[in-house]
């Protein structure tokens, strides 16, 4: 038992050194502070003794809520990328109250809220107090590319969930229209490098869109009354089919929508990139060469999907109280032992937001 500890320690150790060796190239990238407990790391035995049930409780509704609505698999996997991406891995996302990152206009297309509730509830009952629903989110996000057919990955816990979230600060997550050098510079500022942008945006290998948020691309682009050049024409045509209302929904991936595979690649190669920072990654030269790489070796792109989403797990983790002064960042904990449970009973306004169903798939 002591050695599967120490062997453990010495593996998540590592994966933090990985994060470590990318250097955060402009000013505002945030340092990464080594926690010097071992205890404040991360750990893939973290809730062996204390809720054994856990991850298999997860998978299962998981598996049950993707089976009564499959576009939920897509929406589940986004929303932990958007509690990363804002004050790390900390749930913050989940926290409904005017002036919360939820509340904000541009969380207004994230569902799936009731699916973290649901789990958070029946992982009361079976171990009160005990898991973090930002450990809920990751799980759920692997188990989520599990069942639309991506791979596999072991997910470290003992994350805390952060008790700050302010609207404003969603704002930062990259929403489609960026150029490259931004969306490097977001993920480098989560330590997150460009292979782990290549590799992650291929997470739109499944899900939708709101028309709104493309529109520009079919009538208006860059100021022209014209559609953007770099818009296959006869996708052009099928989306000025599909987007008659800016609420209407189209597929990320126009082939495959509901496969976690490498098609999201092919279409770029084809100019069929649904969002301009899609289509960008193989024009951007920094992005091109991993593309191409994803495009043609599928077992390459599973298994840097593996290391990207590991990373993307472990953005600012919250890791003991040494790290977080260090940090600077300020956090309120609940649970006795500090790492556990988001606010009680989240409120789920936008839980039937968006239509079940998504279009057939027509191109
Ligand atoms: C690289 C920067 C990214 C940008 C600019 C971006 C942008 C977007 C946009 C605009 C949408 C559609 C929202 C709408 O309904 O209007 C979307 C959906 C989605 N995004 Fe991203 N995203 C990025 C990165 C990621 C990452 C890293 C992941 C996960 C690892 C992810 C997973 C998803 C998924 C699965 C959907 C579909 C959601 C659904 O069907 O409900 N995205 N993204
Ligand atoms: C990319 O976007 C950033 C931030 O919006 C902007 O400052 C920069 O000028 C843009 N770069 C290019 C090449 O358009
Ligand atoms: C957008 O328009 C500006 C000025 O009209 C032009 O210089 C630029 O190249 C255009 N960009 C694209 C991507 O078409
Ligand atoms: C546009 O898409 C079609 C269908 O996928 C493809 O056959 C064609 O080569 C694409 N055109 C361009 C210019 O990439």
């Amino acid at each position: 038992m002591m050695k599967k500890c120490c062997y453990l320690t010495i593996f998540v150790l590592l994966v933090h050194l990985e994060l470590l060796a990318i250097e955060p190239v402009n000013a505002t990238a945030k340092r990464v502070v080594v926690p010097q407990n071992p205890a404040d790391y991360l750990s893939l035995t973290y809730y062996l003794n204390k809720c054994p049930d856990a991850e298999g409780i997860i998978q299962q509704k998981v598996g049950a809520w993707i089976q009564r609505d499959f576009t939920l698999a897509a929406s589940l996997i986004r929303l932990h990328f958007h509690d990363c991406a804002v004050r790390g891995c900390d749930a913050s996302i989940l926290l409904n109250y005017k002036g919360s990152q939820r509340s904000s206009y541009v969380s207004s297309t994230l569902r799936g809220f009731q699916v973290i509730d649901d789990i958070k509830a029946e992982l009361e009952k079976r171990c009160p107090r005990t898991v973090s629903c930002s450990d809920i989110l990751t799980a759920v996000a692997r188990d989520a590319t599990v069942f639309t057919g991506g791979p596999f990955w072991e997910v470290p816990f003992g994350r805390k969930d952060g008790r700050i979230s302010l609207a404003k600060e969603a704002e930062v997550v990259p929403q489609g229209h960026e150029n490259v050098t931004a969306l490097i510079e977001f993920f480098q500022t989560k330590g997150l490098n460009i292979l782990d942008l290549v590799t992650l945006s291929g997470a739109h290998t499944i899900g939708r869109c709101t028309c709104g948020t493309i529109l520009y691309r079919l009538y208006s682009f860059n100021g022209t009354k014209n559609p953007d050049p770099s818009l296959n024409t006869s996708y052009l045509n099928l989306l000025k089919k599909r987007c008659k209302r800016s609420t209407d929904l189209v597929y990320l991936d126009a082939i495959t929508p509901e496969t976690f595979d490498t098609v999201f690649y092919t279409n770029l190669q084809r100019k069929v990139g649904l969002l301009t920072t899609d289509q960008e990654l193989y024009s951007d030269q920094r992005t091109l060469p991993f593309v191409e790489a994803m495009a043609s070796q599928p077992f390459l792109f599973q298994n840097q999907l593996i290391v990207s989403m590991t990373n993307l797990g472990n953005v600012q983790v919250l890791i003991g109280n040494e790290g977080e002064r260090e940090i600077g960042r300020e956090r309120v904990f609940l649970g006795r032992d500090g790492r556990a449970s988001c606010k009680g009973k989240a409120k789920h306004r936008e839980a039937e937001r968006r239509e079940r169903k998504g279009q057939s798939i027509g191109f």
